[in-house]
């Protein structure tokens, strides 16, 4: 496998199936009373964060420590960087530290890919800015994989605040690489300038794309990376693309709902909706491990099946 993690783009199709059969075995694992592998015992593995986290941050934590690495979080709150210390001064600090995968997430669009030029180890995007999240859509494969028995064919509606959306964009590249059809159902100022060029439709109505859908994915309105008003009221939002019972029952039986978190329930999703038995949210998360522990396998390790080996 490569050896950066930077955009779901990097991975081909073969690539993203060995990466999704690994963590099914891994998850096998975390079913098992202990829960730990040897395979990455004595290597060092650091969760760099310099914007917010629970899920991903607390998840790649869990997946280091499950393989036996050394795992090292630094926040940038409480760090240096508060003394104005760069990003470059800050990974070869860590480079110094003997570093063999630092994970990443930035506010900044490609702070991963100028960190992979100056540290030697593997580099693991865990999200930059609006750009990419790839561990993230990996994840979301893995659900639908594991809900719906394939990828290839399914019909995804990922619907909402696509402009800041990191999810949406590696999403949308790993499902065309894996085979599904991808509609983008959004307001036309939540969709990126270029949106045309993505391999996926547009849709600007929620209502005609759920009948179709296999799986429809709500995303965040991110209000914190909003410094003007991109649509009228939050009451007038939700009633065109919030996700409530009366549309949840517009889908096919089999389908399901997704989303990454953090939630805003009332806003893109009633509480109804995301305690369904539809609802993937919580599932999403726990495959989140089983994913983040392939990805450092198979970064770390070099991809052989020996460390499924009892130890
Ligand atoms: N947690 C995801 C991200 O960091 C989605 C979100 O924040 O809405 O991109
Ligand atoms: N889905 C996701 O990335 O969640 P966090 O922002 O809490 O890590």
């Amino acid at each position: 496998m490569i050896g950066h993690l930077l955009s779901a783009a990097d991975l081909d199709r073969d690539d993203a199936t060995l990466v999704l059969d690994t963590a099914a075995q891994m998850a096998a694992v975390s079913g098992r009373e202990v829960k730990k592998l040897p395979t990455l015992r004595g290597r060092t593995v650091v969760n760099l964060f310099y914007e917010d986290s629970t899920r991903t941050r607390i998840s790649f934590e869990a997946a280091a420590k499950r393989l036996s690495a050394d795992v090292i979080n630094f926040g940038a709150k409480g760090s240096s960087v508060s003394k104005g210390e760069s990003l470059k001064d800050t990974a070869l600090t860590l480079q110094a530290m003997g570093a063999d995968a630092v994970v990443i997430r930035h506010p900044a669009s490609g702070a991963p890919h100028r960190l992979a030029a100056w540290v030697a180890g593997s580099v693991v995007n865990a999200g930059d800015g609006t750009h990419e999240h790839p561990t993230q859509a990996l994840l979301d494969a893995y659900t639908m994989r594991s809900r719906l028995g394939r990828v290839d064919g399914l019909r995804v509606a990922i619907v909402g605040d696509v402009l800041h959306s990191r999810v949406a964009r590696s999403n949308v590249l790993l499902l065309a690489t894996l085979g599904a059809q991808v509609t983008l159902v959004a307001p036309p100022t939540l969709l990126p300038v270029g949106v045309d060029a993505w391999p996926s439709e547009v849709a600007y109505e929620l209502d005609p794309v759920l009948g179709k859908a296999d799986v429809v994915m709500m995303l965040r309105v991110q209000r914190e990376r909003m410094n003007q008003s991109f649509f009228p009221s939050a009451r007038e939002y939700s009633r065109r693309y919030g996700l409530d019972g009366r549309r949840m029952a517009l889908l096919p039986e089999h389908a399901i709902v997704m989303h990454p978190g953090p939630m805003n329930r009332g806003m893109e999703i009633t509480p109804q909706v995301a305690d369904s038995a539809r609802s993937t949210i919580v599932e999403q998360v726990t495959n989140g491990v089983s994913v983040r522990m392939a990805v450092l396998y198979l970064l770390l390790s070099g991809g052989t099946k020996e460390a499924f080996r009892e130890g």
